[in-house]
Formats: structure tokens, C-alpha cells, sequence
């Protein structure tokens, strides 16, 4: 008898849906060429796949409102949650959509381009631009539903929230990365506040000091989101066996304009506590 192996039946729990592009999942390295689940891929796949879970009833909620809807994926790298968001949930709408990645790498925009291209995944866009250049770019459009940010590289995920904020996106999806910027700061004023501050004690060691200044960077963009009027829910994405980048916040923008006051004292006391003054600028806070 003939051995069968599609995903579906060799016990993965990622089960491949009928309606799925079996050439899309094999460009990406999700399953082998001759169709089996790429083990190397099992994590990756777990973590779009959940994201992937979070996304669809937004824009599912999105459609039912609206003739339309646009993405934009920043750090978008080869574009495996765009692609998936296409092929497990866009695809099936009948309003018309467009799924954006901006993505600094040229090759990887090239690659994601061609992807697109040969799957015939006509309303993938794909620009090669650092997530600042974004918020200036003609190319995007005028109305942007959702953004997305899976890992992106320190700094581009607060470029990301930026981005939001200035185009009044109602929604935003983010697994931040790993956050340098900020333990640095922290590494920085450290003999400073070692004096005076027993808070210090948090961050005395490196590795507290990246942990801490990576938990605080994700604490100070949720106050800012609430600040600037989303309400914001933080959870894990995955397991933690799977990434230890792994929180998920999710911001979605109240229909009041009800900026959270006491969101904007939180992160200006913050701010102050650990001399992270030159921040405040990018969180809008005046000291
Ligand atoms: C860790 S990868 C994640 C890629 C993808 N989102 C995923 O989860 O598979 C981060 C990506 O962000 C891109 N990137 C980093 N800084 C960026 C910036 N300032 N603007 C645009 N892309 C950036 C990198 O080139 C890289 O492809």
C-alpha cells in the first residue's frame, strides 16, 4: 500500500487545510518537497500560525464593516505571516484587500516579490524601506487597518507603533523582538542610580539588565498605546519552549477619544524612576 504523506496524516499538530496552497507551503520551507511537515520549520510555523489565529477574527470584524481592508507587516522578512494571512484567510473574502510588507533587506523583498508572483498572490505588495521611511512613503495607502510587527529588530517595532499612530490605524498586532536600546540606557545611568535608587537591584547583573530593560521597553510602548487611546491586551504567543520572544501585544484603537491619563503619568514616572529622560520624546511625554 501506498504510504501517504500529507501533513495531515502524520501526526503534526499543524494540520494543512484543504483549501491551502500546498506550492506556497513548500516555497517556504513549511513542507518538504515531497510534501512532508519540515521539521526545522515546526517552530516558526507555530508561532504565524497562532498569530495567524489572532489576526483573522480582526479581520474578519474588519469585513463585516467594511469593502476593504490593508495590512502592513513591518520587519516583514521573508514574509511568512503575510503569506499566510493570504493564503489561510484573505483570500476567502470577497471584499478586495491589499497585504503589505515593508522589509529592509532588498533580497528579501526580492524574494517575497517573486513568491508572490509565481502563486499568483496578486494583492501582496512588497517595499524594500526602513520602517522610518514607511511613515513618509507615497506607496502605502491612505487607509491602513491593521499593522503588523512579528520580531522586528529592536527599534523597528517602536518604529512600527509610530507608524500606527500617525495614520490612525485602529489596529496593532505586535511580537517585539529583542530590545537593545533601552539596556543600554539602563547599563548606561547604572552607577548613577545604583546611589539612590533600590530599584536598581533590578537590572544589577548583565543579563537582568537585558531582561529588564526588554520588560520595561514592552511595559513603556503598552502605557504609550493606552496613552494615545488603545486599548491593549498582552499575552504569550506561544509556549515559551518555542520563542523567547514571545510576547504578543495587541492594541485596538477605542472609538472615544479616550486617552488614558493615567497611562501617560505612569509612563512619565517610569521615565524619571529610571533615567530614561531622553526617551520621552518618542513617547510623547513632556517632563
Ligand atoms: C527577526 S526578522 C523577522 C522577520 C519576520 N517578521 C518573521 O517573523 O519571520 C526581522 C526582520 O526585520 C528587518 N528589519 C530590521 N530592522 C528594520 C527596519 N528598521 N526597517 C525594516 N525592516 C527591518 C530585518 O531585515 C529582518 O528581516
Amino acid at each position: 500500500m501506498m504510504k501517504n504523506n500529507s501533513p495531515k496524516h502524520n501526526n503534526e499538530k499543524y494540520e494543512v487545510r484543504d483549501t491551502q496552497s500546498i506550492e506556497l507551503l513548500k516555497e517556504l520551507h513549511i513542507l518538504t518537497r515531497d510534501g512532508k511537515m519540515n521539521q526545522d520549520s515546526r517552530r516558526k510555523l507555530k508561532q504565524v500560525f497562532h498569530l495567524v489565529q489572532f489576526i483573522e477574527p480582526i479581520i474578519n470584524d474588519i469585513s463585516q464593516q467594511q469593502q476593504r481592508f490593508n495590512l502592513v507587516d513591518f520587519g516583514a522578512g521573508k514574509s511568512y505571516l503575510g503569506f499566510l494571512l493570504y493564503d489561510l484567510v484573505a483570500k476567502h473574502l470577497v471584499h478586495p484587500f491589499q497585504i503589505i510588507g515593508i522589509e529592509l533587506r532588498d533580497d528579501l523583498v526580492q524574494y517575497s516579490k517573486k513568491l508572490a508572483q509565481q502563486i499568483h498572490f496578486e494583492h501582496m505588495l512588497f517595499y524594500q524601506l526602513n520602517t522610518q521611511e514607511a511613515l513618509v512613503s507615497p506607496d502605502l495607502p491612505q487607509q491602513i487597518d491593521i499593522v503588523t510587527a512579528l520580531h522586528a529588530c529592536n527599534t523597528a517595532t517602536d518604529d512600527a507603533i509610530d507608524f500606527a499612530l500617525h495614520r490612525n490605524v485602529p489596529h496593532i498586532v505586535i511580537v517585539p523582538c529583542c530590545q537593545a536600546e533601552l539596556a543600554g540606557l539602563l547599563k548606561e545611568n547604572k552607577s548613577q542610580v545604583l546611589k539612590n535608587n533600590y530599584f536598581s537591584a533590578l537590572w544589577k547583573f548583565p543579563i537582568h539588565t537585558r531582561e529588564f530593560g526588554s520588560h520595561l521597553t514592552n511595559v513603556m510602548r503598552c502605557l504609550f498605546l493606552e496613552s494615545c487611546g488603545y486599548e491593549v491586551t498582552v499575552t504569550e504567543l506561544v509556549g515559551w519552549e518555542h520563542s523567547m520572544k514571545n510576547e504578543l501585544i495587541i492594541a485596538k484603537k477605542l472609538q472615544s477619544s479616550n486617552k488614558s491619563q493615567k497611562a501617560s503619568e505612569q509612563l512619565k514616572h517610569l521615565l524619571l524612576e529610571f533615567n530614561l529622560e531622553s526617551l520621552a520624546p518618542r513617547f510623547k511625554i513632556n517632563l
